[in-house]
């Protein structure tokens, strides 16, 4: 959601922008700018609706400068347009302003000290620069000082860079809630939302925290609180590799990301287990978790998904009773809590705001919390007491998919370990190795069926705009996910519900020829779920079984290996995803980055 670049001191500012620019594409936007200063009088403005290709064939060669601030917005306040992309500037030019987040008293701000000053967009961000334009130019405040009363002023999430035309030798940038790193290259330093913008620059990052402030030149940087009290940091290491980022020969990240699931399968076995087998977790967190009398999982969408999948996890290996709860709703309708409470929040991104304020709660309250995320650095892996790696490798689809196995393969990790650690029998005796082993091949033997996923895909979604995806129990948490994945790159309609619940409602849309994929992998409750089919088949429905190997039956279109039931998800997971996949490319959707949507949701 919202990306921003930043650079001063280099000689190839446009190209690093723009690269820059590219390479957070995948987190969602609808329209894009820069602003470069060459230093001796001359900078450019240039902003477009739409891709990066679009901003990029409106930069003239001419637009070339040493210091520049670029941005991909996604729309919150004011329509996607040029006006309201971004940097935004004040009345008198002066001063540009790039900004990730939300500022909820807007509308305050501009009543009490703009009542007199022309707007140009309806962005929030537009309050910041001519606030801080007001305060230079009618109180003669320092830049540095009007940026801080700003945002004293600030009820909001900030990440911003502020350009001042009459110090072009400086960026400005602050924090609140969305995250910001400056990148200390060789020839000048570089400011980003995501080290993956610049990771061809530096791999030493400073990390600003909420309610900091800095000023950045080609060759220092001063970092302060909102206050003004001086601060220092290490800096520290954040590596990306090209290959990590790059497609490679695919078509689609997603595809690629698809199939690299097995390997995600096998590296988590490699990193979290001994040659025996046995789970390798800190001890100091297994200690924390056995003191809990009640888990709470909290996590947004996928994330959500793959916490459902966790609680079957724990309840079964370690005992534990768990609570899943949606993060938006969570932070507002706390529940009465356990007497010793462990929260754990799974996130890709680590940056998911609607997650991070429940995190903010929980530890302010001093429960003990633990996140798992695919970014080591972010915000939240920082801000938690313990945090695990998910060894995913970056997620650039918007559309999740291998976070989401490797959620579920650390979730299972975890269990073990804690039920281990427990002396809990079901877990000691249960070979996780031998399961993501297992996982790792049938993934293997999905995603090598290409045709055959294409094929299906036309044939039961090609002409639908309509589909639903049934299962009871663990089934029931894939049939969301699968519904998810569906609906948010194809626009297709889809629901996913507990198999069961079709008769008290649902089954009143069944009509001629309505696709309901079904997922039966439980052999306790595959009898009532085959009874669900035969009734969507009675009503017309076109009906996709994907059953695993002890529930199949003769016309079962897949048949999957059978895995401990838990960790069905990590097969029936990826069918979702291919069957998702296909329909979308068979529709000439782009896959990697659909309408609406963004990769790293910084907003509450
Ligand atoms: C769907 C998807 C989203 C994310 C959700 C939470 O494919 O990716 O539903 O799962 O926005 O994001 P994270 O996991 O980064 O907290």
């Amino acid at each position: 959601m919202c990306g921003i670049v930043g650079a001063i001191g280099y000689e190839t500012t446009t190209e690093i922008l723009l690269k820059g620019l590219e390479r957070l594409e995948y987190r969602g936007y609808d329209s894009a700018g820069l602003y470069i200063n060459d230093q001796t009088g001359h900078d450019y403005l240039v902003k477009t609706v739409g891709k990066i290709a679009t901003l990029k064939s409106a930069v003239k060669p001419t637009v070339q400068g040493s210091l520049g601030i670029a941005h991909t917005r996604w729309a919150t306040h004011g329509q996607p347009s040029e006006a309201n992309a971004h940097p935004q500037f004040s009345t008198s030019q002066r001063f540009y302003l790039v900004h990730n987040g939300v500022i909820n008293n807007f509308t305050a701000l501009k009543q009490q000290y703009l009542a007199d000053t022309h707007f140009a967009s309806q962005t929030d961000t537009e309050v910041l620069v001519q606030l801080i334009a007001k305060f230079v130019e009618q109180e003669q405040l320092t830049t540095l000082a009007a940026l801080q009363k700003t945002l004293q002023l600030v009820n909001g999430s900030y990440a911003l860079i502020l350009v001042d035309r009459d110090q072009p030798d400086q960026l400005y940038i602050a924090k609140n809630k969305s995250p910001l790193l400056i990148g200390l290259g060789e020839q000048g330093n570089v400011v980003t939302s995501d080290a993956l913008a610049t990771y061809d620059l530096t791999d030493q990052y400073l990390e600003l925290h909420d309610q900091e402030i800095a000023a950045v030149s080609a060759d220092q940087v001063q970092l302060l609180t909102l206050q003004g009290a001086s601060q220092t940091r290490q800096p520290i290491t954040i590596t990306v590799t090209d290959g990590e980022v790059s497609k490679g020969t695919y078509p689609t990240y997603m595809l690629k990301e698809i199939d690299e699931q097995p390997a995600v399968m096998r590296r988590i076995s490699q990193k979290y287990l001994t040659a025996a087998g046995e789970p390798q977790i800190d001890p100091n967190l297994l200690t924390a978790l056995a003191q809990a009398d009640r888990l709470y999982f909290v996590a947004a969408g996928t994330s959500y998904h793959a916490s459902l999948v966790g609680k079957r996890l724990f309840e079964k290996f370690t005992q534990i009773p768990v609570e899943v709860g949606v993060a938006s709703e969570f932070g507002y309708h706390w529940p009465i809590l356990a007497q010793h409470p462990f929260f754990i929040f799974l996130s890709q991104s680590g940056e998911t705001a609607d997650s991070r304020q429940v995190l903010i709660e929980a530890k302010r309250r001093g429960l003990p919390t633990l996140v798992i995320t695919n970014v080591t650095n972010s915000t939240l892996a920082r801000e938690s007491d313990f945090h695990l790696d998910l060894y995913a490798g970056p997620e650039i689809a918007v559309a999740s998919t291998k976070a989401y196995t490797a959620q579920i393969a650390v979730e299972a990790v975890l269990a073990k370990a804690l039920g281990t650690y427990l002396k809990l029998p079901a877990a000691e005796e249960w070979s996780l190795q031998t399961q993501l082993g297992l996982a790792a091949n049938g993934m293997e033997t999905l995603v090598d069926n290409k045709q055959g996923w294409s094929d299906l895909a036309n044939n039961f979604l090609g002409a639908s705009q309509d589909a639903f995806y049934l299962g009871r129990g663990i089934d029931y948490d894939v049939s969301l996910e699968a519904a998810l994945k569906l609906k948010e790159i194809s626009y297709v309609h889809t629901e996913g519900f507990a198999a069961g619940e079709l008769k008290h409602g649902t089954i009143a849309l069944i009509e001629e020829n309505v696709p309901v994929i079904t997922f039966i992998t439980e052999a306790s409750t595959a009898g009532h779920t085959r009874g669900n089919v035969q009734e969507v088949l009675a009503r017309g429905a076109q009906v996709l079984v994907i059953a695993s190997e002890d529930c199949q039956q003769a016309d079962d279109q897949i048949v999957l290996p059978q895995l401990t039931p838990e960790l069905m998800p990590l097969l029936t997971g990826v069918c979702g995803q291919l069957l998702a996949y296909y329909a979308t490319l068979q529709r000439g959707l782009n896959v990697d980055q659909p309408r609406n949507l963004a990769k790293s949701v910084t907003v509450e």
